[in-house]
């Protein structure tokens, strides 16, 4: 089977007593960094609202159990305790027990309704033995108390399954799953806890991560595979509120695009599928690894506070001859409040780029290859406002940052900030905004279109010889209330004349 759940109760072996001494949660810090690896823990009374936090262990840390470990009672969703490490051996002496007495929570709802309880104990393990810990929450049961969350290959648990009866199918569906078949994904989504693991994921089919409970943590480890079809897609589809979507250390999601690739992206050739598209809210994203998507690469649509951080785009084999085009890297559209954090992008189109939305903050991006950051409206009335790009790298783009409005269209940009961003190599323009923009090439007198608010500062670097270090084209009454200063792009010999430059404007446009 290859999806599995994991459940139950650990009981325990014996455990060596010699060691550091954990009897007073206020050592817990001290006896992660304990020299001697060997951690006793005593009698341990885990303060109100606490979590016995047990992860950033150290490798080789042997950790045993001696006496009654409890918890103090507060209604939340926290953990009583964490457990993560690699190369970690769990031990208890008998007669210890580790006592939730949930009875204190218990209201027959569960996880459902009345009380928020806390979970019991979840454990991320690699390469790990724990043997036999008894865990005990005195009679009846109520929901969220065990998750196991296991994605080594050698992770010994010898477990004693106590006192479920009838209830073994009920915890089942609720803890998590490790899927490594398609199939097993629907049942999965019954829990909140969902461990890709070597995913396949078929021909044609969307890896459905769509309506998941919220609460739930999604990780990807190890190789994620699509089949290959001609399709819109997208391979990858995330809805919910309240996600944790990760991928773990080591892992990739290989869109192995160059079975798509023909030099012609979205323009024609093959219908190429989009990689992976999110339409989530209060959820985060972290490190999740993205290679070589058949086309455009990474959206957020219709978001709401969404943080996402270390995404790591490369398409970096769809450069030149190989073909790779259209491949976007990170694409928000009408969102609100979304963060992204130190990601890196080595694509052949849009690095990052926003049509609609508010409130986007960039820090730390780095991008490589592509055709630059690009702020601009979908037309339609669509506004882009307070977006922020800072402290991020433009290395041998087309275009390093670009403000754009499509020609003949409505909507507006405004409070725009760059702030810290560094180009070099860049092939066409070290800074543009333009009025005119067609995806079939720019042409034609600007449209009047509210570019207001925009701020440059400390945008420096270098274009080649042919490119133009700074252009404007907007209509005479787009820009309004524009600041830029410490800018310094040099190299491009490429003259050009700017229109619309608003009054005042400090800036060496269209000179070499
Ligand atoms: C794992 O830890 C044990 C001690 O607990 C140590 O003897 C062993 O060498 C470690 N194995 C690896 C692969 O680090
Ligand atoms: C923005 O989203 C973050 C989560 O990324 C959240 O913590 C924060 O409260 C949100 N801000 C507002 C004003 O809603
Ligand atoms: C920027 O992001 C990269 C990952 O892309 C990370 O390695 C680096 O530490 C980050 N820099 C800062 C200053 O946070």
């Amino acid at each position: 089977m290859c999806s599995t759940f994991f459940f139950g109760t650990l009981v325990i072996l014996a455990a060596d007593t010699s060691g550091f001494d954990l009897n007073k949660f206020d050592l817990v810090n001290a006896a992660k960094k304990s020299p001697d690896k060997n951690i006793v823990i005593k009698n341990l009374l885990v303060p109100t609202g606490k979590t016995l936090d047990l992860t950033g262990l150290q490798s080789n840390t042997v950790i045993g159990f001696t006496g009654r470990v409890t918890f103090g009672y507060q209604e939340w969703e926290g953990t009583l305790i964490e457990l993560k490490g690699k190369n970690i051996t769990v031990l208890g002496k008998p007669g210890h027990l580790l006592d939730g007495e949930g009875q204190r929570w218990w209201d027959g709802l569960g996880g459902i309704g009345g009380k928020k309880e806390p979970k019991f104990i979840r454990v991320s393990l690699v390469d790990s033995t724990t043997k036999g810990i008894i865990y005990s929450d005195r009679g009846s049961w109520s929901s969220s108390h065990f998750t196991v969350d296991i994605f080594s290959r050698t992770v010994n648990m010898e477990t004693t399954l106590k006192a479920f009866g009838g209830l073994l199918l009920v915890i089942a569906s609720a803890y998590g799953a490790v899927v490594s078949n398609y199939n097993d994904l629907a049942a999965a989504k019954q829990g909140t806890l969902i461990t890709l693991k070597d995913l396949q994921v078929p021909a044609g089919v969307t890896l459905d991560l769509t309506k998941l409970k919220p609460g739930t943590k999604v990780e990807f480890a190890g190789r994620t595979t699509f089949g290959y079809k001609e399709w819109a897609g997208p391979l990858v589809k995330v809805s919910g509120k309240n996600l944790n979507i990760v991928g773990l250390p080591g892992h990739v999601m290989d869109g192995e695009g160059k079975r798509w690739w023909d030099g012609q992206g979205g323009n024609g050739g093959v219908a190429k599928p989009r990689f992976m598209e999110v339409n989530i809210d209060d959820s985060s994203i972290a490190g999740l690894n993205i290679k070589n998507p058949p086309a455009w690469c990474f959206v957020a649509n219709y978001c709401k506070n969404v943080h996402i951080s270390n995404l790591n785009i490369d398409v970096k084999d769809g450069a030149g001859k190989a073909g790779g085009h259209n491949t976007d890297g990170i694409g928000v559209g009408h969102s609100k409040n979304v963060t992204i954090l130190n990601s890196k992008v080595y694509n052949q189109d849009d690095c990052f780029v926003t049509g609609a939305g508010s409130d986007i903050l960039i820090d730390n991006l780095s991008c490589t290859g592509g055709h630059g950051i690009s702020i601009g409206s979908l037309g339609r009335g669509a506004v882009v406002e307070r977006v922020t790009i800072k402290n991020s790298k433009i290395i041998k783009n087309m275009v390093g940052v670009r403000i754009k409005s499509t020609r003949g269209e409505t909507g507006a940009i405004r409070d725009i900030t760059f702030d810290n961003i560094e180009l070099s190599g860049i092939t066409k323009y070290g800074i543009i905004v333009e009025g005119n923009y067609l995806n079939s090439g720019s042409a034609g007198d600007a449209t009047p279109f509210p570019i207001e608010n925009i701020v440059f500062n400390n945008v420096r670097g270098s274009v080649v010889r042919k490119a133009t270090n700074i252009y404007v084209n907007i209509h005479p009454t787009s820009g309004k209330n524009w600041r830029w200063t410490n800018i310094k792009v040099t190299g491009g010999q490429r003259e050009v004349k700017c229109v619309g430059v608003p009054a005042g404007l400090n800036v060496n446009c269209g000179k070499k």
